[in-house]
């Protein structure tokens, strides 16, 4: 495992048991609701949430996917564990320990592809959405969440308090990078947060850049 990814998934087994995995559902849950709500969906769907974290959106799609199946990738092994764990009584769930590039997913397989605040660590970004096109059925639709953008100011000294490597980009790099990986119909907005998050802050100023490709 080359350095970068091994300094994410140590981040990330800290966050496994800290609290943060409950903190992140918290917050992301929200911008995930809204994605959800954009998509017409088949319940015989075959789904992957990327960088699934404790796997609180795989299930969510597991519910909706009653005839289909979901795989949560997630790179950090006290995540996958967690996932495991809090997944365990859904038949419809498969959690997969690793990255996305060395996971073993077979091309053109998903319908969907759900990846919220995954995606900047996935580097390059740029071959992250090659690979999620590649993994797309025709028609499949990638639904990212973003809250580390260059719009979101606030979101910037995160590089500083996390320890991982991250991507930095803009919306219409978002934009122009998915269209660079093959997708047709690329779309974004920016999703703002319920009124239960602080007053002016970015959550309720910018809001997470939901970025919706359609292959
Ligand atoms: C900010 S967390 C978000 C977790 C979850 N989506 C949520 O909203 O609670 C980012 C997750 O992506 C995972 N991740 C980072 N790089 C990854 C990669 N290359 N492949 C798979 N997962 C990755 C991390 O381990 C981490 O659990």
């Amino acid at each position: 495992m080359n350095a970068d990814l091994n300094a994410t998934r140590q981040h990330f087994d800290l966050w496994a048991h800290d609290g943060s995995a409950q903190r992140m559902e918290h917050h992301h849950a929200y911008p995930t609701q809204v994605a959800f709500e954009a998509v017409e969906w088949d319940p015989a769907w075959r789904a992957l949430d990327i960088g699934c974290g404790s796997g609180w959106a795989t299930r969510l799609a597991a519910e909706k996917l009653y005839l289909g199946s979901v795989v949560g990738l997630e790179l950090s092994p006290k995540m996958a564990e967690l996932a495991t764990n809090l997944s365990a009584e859904r038949a419809n769930i498969e959690i997969l320990n690793n990255d996305l590039f060395g996971a073993d997913l077979a091309e053109t397989s998903f319908d969907l592809v759900h990846a919220n605040e995954s995606l900047y660590y996935i580097l390059p970004l740029a071959e992250a959405l090659k690979k999620i096109h590649g993994l797309l059925k025709e028609k499949g639709t990638l639904l990212g969440i973003v809250d580390y953008y260059t719009e979101n100011e606030a979101s910037h000294v995160w590089s500083e308090q996390i320890d991982a490597p991250m991507e930095l980009r803009s919306e219409a790099e978002y934009v122009q990078l998915c269209q660079a990986a093959g997708f047709t119909s690329v779309t974004t907005r920016r999703i703002l947060h319920p009124a239960a998050t602080e007053e002016g802050s970015w959550q309720q100023t910018v809001g997470s850049l939901f970025v919706r490709a359609v292959k």
